[in-house]
């Protein structure tokens, strides 16, 4: 086993170097910039597709990527939460450098269409590079970066502000809240008569007032407060009980348009099939970028009939069975533009499955295979490690299986490579140009350490050593499971970032090439390896944090919270409403 030693740095800074030069100087080989599409699932674990191991679960379009092209079985996202993690995709930074990572355990996530947080615009996403190359670049589907910073329709983080000529789809993202059935549509009726009862209860702590102030007679202040609350309280109960959420979160946009507000559910994803297959038909003699960002499979698990009831596993399998067939259209639109050669195709997931979907016994969420951990967990791989398929046929060999770390950050670098465009030079970019290494030319990713944080806090730290195949990974914070047995955070639903968790001193340490489930614990051992190892990772995180710069927090309480004045709004707020689609399909869709 090769120890880390004083001239170890100095050969891998020139190993380093060849490896660049070789890259820029292979790149006229290139002779025409490819087609590319991104097919991102929300919230799929590893473990449910049938190239991964899955023997019982149906994915044949996405098992025909992975044997026609590469299939990397280590690729990590740099967030197991949703905002984090598209913000790193999308620029190739670690999310603390945007400042789309979070120090409270409330808000991890944008939780607001109406907040004032977003993926900064001074952050450059591939779109961006691309869009400079002359790409066609489409966002179809989920986008969840934020929307506006100081008024309604300012649009600030819009997709079209960011790099992408047309957007299709939920500006924020899926949830329960958005099914029609769970938050039945409130009558007109009731309606008017709660709009009356909350405006006369908030009418209450005013009347109180005017004794106060016109010196009548004293009422404590508590009083009123109470009264106030109470007001409050009604108002959002009521409102919450009908359709609060679904009526500001879910809504549907074409570019800067909201066409459904609330979004109809049952016919969303539908829709986007159809707006995928036309931005490719439209946009066929090339060179385009799609970035197809399902809502599948995110609760509440939205499927069409014909996928219900297909799949050994409920729901949430008839929901990854329906994208799979979606992934299928897609790609024979592609092969019957004979656009196949010509396109790049890449497929993952934001983050793991979370493992505390359940609704009493059955499963709604994802399955990470051999990994421990998932959603919302920082460190443990099953929060992090996703599927990562590249097809590219005549230029990626088929059929081969990568085991060297990756992450979703490396598809900035990729992109902006196999385009000819340039990386911004005034920043710090953490992902890797994987051409090299999909090509077969190398043999490593590049990557020597790999950062996991759980919001702003950095949970764990891999690190492949360059010499040897081994991948350590080193754990400083891991979550306290609830109940203490189980393998997720059942009684919170999330497990936190910070607070109640588990602190190690002594770091925990893991071989996870030869030990992927992180069960063997490594401990002090007489050669001196685990002191060698964590002593080497301490001084990489040294290094790494003095490369981070403060950043206005995106996640901060004040931007996450609701703001009447930026909630977008079809009419005129707070009467918000509209159907402006035309849903009748295509047959087959
Ligand atoms: C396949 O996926 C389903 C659904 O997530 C899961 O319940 C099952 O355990 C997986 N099977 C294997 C062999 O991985
Ligand atoms: C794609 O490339 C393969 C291998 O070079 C070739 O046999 C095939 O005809 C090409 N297909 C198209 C549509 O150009
Ligand atoms: C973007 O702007 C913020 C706030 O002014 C600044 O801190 C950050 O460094 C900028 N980011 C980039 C990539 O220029």
């Amino acid at each position: 086993m090769h120890l880390p030693s004083s001239d170890w740095s100095y050969s891998s800074l020139i190993s380093f170097c060849c490896l660049f030069w070789r890259v820029s100087g292979s790149n006229p080989s290139l002779n025409s910039r490819p087609n590319i599409v991104l097919f991102m699932a929300d919230d799929l674990g590893i473990g449910d597709l049938g190239c991964y191991g899955n023997n019982t679960m149906s994915t044949p379009n996405i098992d025909s990527l992975a044997r026609e092209g590469v299939q990397l079985t280590q690729h990590l996202a740099a967030a197991s939460m949703c905002s984090p993690s598209r913000a790193a995709f999308l620029t190739g930074r670690y999310p603390i450098r945007s400042g789309m990572s979070s120090s409270f355990n409330m808000n991890r996530d944008l939780l607001w269409l109406g907040g004032s947080g977003g993926l900064p615009t001074n952050e450059t996403t591939f779109a961006k590079l691309l869009q400079q190359r002359g790409y066609k670049t489409g966002l179809i589907g989920k986008w969840h970066q934020g929307l506006s910073c100081a008024s309604r329709n300012d649009h600030c983080y819009h997709p079209l502000n960011h790099g992408f000529d047309y957007f299709f789809g939920m500006p924020f993202s899926l949830l329960n809240e958005c099914q029609a059935t769970k938050t039945p549509e409130m009558h007109r009726a009731l309606r008017i008569k709660l709009w009356i009862s909350s405006v006369a209860l908030g009418i209450v702590p005013i009347l109180l007032l005017i004794p106060i102030f016109a010196g009548w007679f004293k009422i404590p202040w508590t009083v009123v407060i109470i009264t106030a609350l109470v007001a409050i309280l009604f108002f959002a109960s009521w409102y919450s009980s009908y359709g609060f959420i679904r009526h500001w979160n879910c809504i549907l946009m074409r570019n800067h348009e909201i066409i459904q507000q609330p979004m109809k559910e049952e016919k969303v994803n539908s829709l986007i099939l159809k707006e995928a297959l036309s931005f490719v038909e439209k946009y066929k003699r090339g060179p385009f970028l799609l970035f197809m960002s399902f809502l599948h499979v995110h609760t509440p698990l939205v499927t069409k009939e014909k996928f219900v009831g297909r799949s050994k596993y409920g729901l949430y399998g008839d929901n990854v069975e329906e994208m799979d067939w979606m992934v299928g259209k897609i790609l024979d639109v592609i092969n019957k533009e004979y656009l196949r050669n010509s396109t790049l195709v890449y497929f993952t997931s934001d983050h793991g499955g979370r493992l505390e979907s359940q609704e009493g016994e059955s499963k709604l969420g994802g399955w990470n295979g051999l990994y421990k951990g998932g959603k919302g967990m920082g460190g443990w791989e099953g929060g992090i490690r996703v599927p990562g398929i590249f097809r590219w046929p005549t230029i990626i060999p088929p059929g081969r299986v990568i085991k060297d770390p990756t992450s979703l950050m490396d598809i900035y670098p990729t992109l902006s490579y196999v385009a000819g465009a340039m990386l911004p030079q005034d920043r710090v970019i953490d992902g890797k140009n994987l051409m090299p290494l999909l090509e077969g030319r190398v043999s490593h990713s590049g990557h020597e350490f790999l950062f996991h944080y759980c919001g702003i806090y950095l949970h764990a730290v891999r690190w492949h050593q360059k010499d040897c195949d081994t991948v350590w990974k080193v754990h400083y914070v891991t979550p306290k499971f609830q109940p203490e047995e189980g393998r997720a955070c059942y009684w919170s639903g999330l497990c936190p970032c910070s607070g109640d968790v588990n602190y190690h001193d002594p770091p925990l340490l893991f071989d996870i090439s030869r030990d992927p489930s992180e069960d063997h614990l490594l401990t002090p051992d007489n050669e001196g390896l685990y002191e060698a190892v964590i002593k080497r990772i301490e001084t990489a995180v040294k290094e790494h944090r003095q490369t981070l710069m403060p950043v206005p927090q995106q996640f901060s309480v004040f931007n996450t919270i609701w703001k009447p004045w930026l909630q977008p709004c079809c009419g005129t707020f707070p009467f918000c409403g509209c159907d402006k689609e035309d849903d009748t399909l295509p047959t087959g869709l």
